[in-house]
C-alpha cells in the first residue's frame, strides 16, 4: 500500500492514537501472508567481534564479556535440536568474529545443509562480494544485515568503523548473489527523528527486502550508549505496522528486543503486522553471554522451553506454526540444494 512520507511521520507521532494503524496493519498481514508463523531457531554462535558499535554489548573491547565460541560440531548440534523440535529454518548470528572467516562458514553450512536439510539463514555482518558468492554457495539460503538507520549522520555516530555506503553495497551483493535479504533498524536510538524513520520504512521498500527485522533500542551499561534512554514498545510497534502496511509480504519478526522491553511484546507485535518468531536455539551455558543489551529474554530457558512458550502464546492469539520453510514471498530464487 502506498502511503508517503508525510502520512508515515503522522503515523509515527506518539501524539496519534495507534489503534487504527495496528488494526488495519493487522488486516494487510492477514490477507497478505496468512495466520501462519514461521519459527526461526536461532543460533548465536559467536560472541566475538571486530567491531566497536556503541550501542552493542558484544563489542570490541568490552572486557566485561565472557567470550565465546562454538564448535563446528556444536553448531550441528543445535542445528539438530532445530529438527528435533520442527524448525524449519535456523539463523546463524554472530559477531564480525576472524576466527569464522567465510571459508571456515562454508564448510559448516555444508555440513548443516547435507545433515538437516534445513534453511539457513545467516547473520554474520559485513563480507566482500566474493566472500557473499560463496556463502551462498555453500548452502547459506538468507542473510540478515540490519542497516540499524537510515540517517547518515546518526548512523557514523553509532557505528564508528563502519561505512554507510559500504553497508548498503553489501546489501546490493547480497541480492546479486542470490540469498533472500533482511535488514532492519533500531527504533528509539538517541538522536533518531521521525522523518529518519519514516526514511526507514521508505528505505525497506525501495531495497524490495525479504524480511524486515525492527526492535526497541535497549542502552547497555556496559558501552558508551550507558544510560541513554530506552526506545519505547510503542514506537517499535509503529514501526512494525508502517512496515506491513508499505511494504505488503515481507516477513516481519516479532524481536526478542520487544519481548525484552515488555513482556507481552512479541504478542503484541504478531497482532500488528509481525508474522514471525525467533526462538533462541543456542546452549545454555553461552545464552547469557551474548549479551546485546540488559534484559534479554530466554537467557535461562532451554530450547524446548522457548518452544513450548511459543506454542501456548500462538495458540492463545489464535494462530499457528506455518508449515514449509517460509522463503522469501518475493524471490524466486531455490535454495542450491
Ligand atoms: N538494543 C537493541 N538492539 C540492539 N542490537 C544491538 N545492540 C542493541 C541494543 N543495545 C540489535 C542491532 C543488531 C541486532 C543483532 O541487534 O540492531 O543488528
Ligand atoms: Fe523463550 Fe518464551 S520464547 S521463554
Amino acid at each position: 500500500m502506498n502511503m508517503n512520507r508525510e502520512e508515515i511521520i503522522a503515523a509515527l507521532s506518539p501524539d496519534k492514537d495507534p489503534a487504527e494503524l495496528f488494526a488495519l496493519a493487522d488486516k494487510v498481514r492477514r490477507e497478505n501472508v496468512g495466520d501462519a508463523v514461521h519459527l526461526r531457531g536461532l543460533i548465536e554462535f559467536s560472541n566475538h567481534c571486530r567491531r566497536r558499535c556503541y550501542y552493542c554489548g558484544i563489542r570490541a573491547g568490552n572486557a566485561r564479556v565472557r567470550r565465546y565460541r562454538l564448535s563446528p560440531e556444536q553448531i550441528l548440534d543445535c542445528a539438530r535440536t532445530a529438527v528435533r523440535l520442527n524448525y524449519k529454518t535456523i539463523v546463524m548470528q554472530s559477531g564480525e568474529d576472524p576466527h569464522y572467516d567465510p571459508k571456515a562458514l562454508a564448510s559448516i553450512l555444508e555440513a548443516v545443509k547435507t545433515e538437516t536439510g534445513l534453511a539457513i539463514t545467516l547473520s554474520v555482518g559485513e563480507h566482500s562480494r566474493e566472500d557473499y558468492k560463496l556463502l551462498r554457495a555453500a548452502g547459506a539460503d538468507r542473510f540478515l544485515l540490519r542497516f540499524e538507520t537510515s540517517d547518515r549522520r546518526l548512523f557514523s555516530m553509532l557505528k564508528p568503523d563502519s561505512d554507510y555506503d559500504t553497508r548498503f553495497r553489501c546489501l546490493a551483493w547480497l541480492k546479486e548473489a542470490g540469498f533472500q535479504v533482511g535488514s532492519g533498524v533500531m527504533s528509539g536510538l538517541p538522536g533518531q527523528s521521525l522523518e529518519s524513520m519514516a526514511d526507514d520504512i521508505l528505505l525497506f521498500k525501495e531495497l524490495e527486502l525479504d524480511m524486515v527485522g525492527i526492535g526497541p533500542f535497549i542502552a547497555n551499561p556496559d558501552t558508551p550508549m550507558a544510560g541513554a534512554h530506552n526506545g519505547t514498545l510503542e514506537a517499535a510497534l509503529r514501526m512494525v505496522a508502517l512496515t506491513r502496511i508499505v511494504t505488503v509480504n515481507t516477513h516481519i519478526p516479532a524481536t526478542t528486543a520487544m519481548g525484552s522491553i515488555d513482556p507481552k511484546g512479541r504478542q503484541k507485535a504478531l497482532r500488528c503486522g509481525a508474522n514471525v518468531l525467533m526462538p533462541n536455539i543456542s546452549p545454555a551455558e553461552h545464552r547469557s553471554d551474548y549479551s546485546l543489551y540488559p534484559g534479554k529474554i530466554c537467557v535461562s530457558e532451554a530450547p524446548e522451553d522457548c518452544a513450548g512458550c511459543m506454542d501456548a502464546m500462538l495458540k492463545n492469539l489464535g494462530r499457528a506454526r506455518a508449515e514449509g520453510f517460509g522463503h522469501s514471498l518475493k524471490s524466486i530464487e531455490a535454495s542450491p540444494r
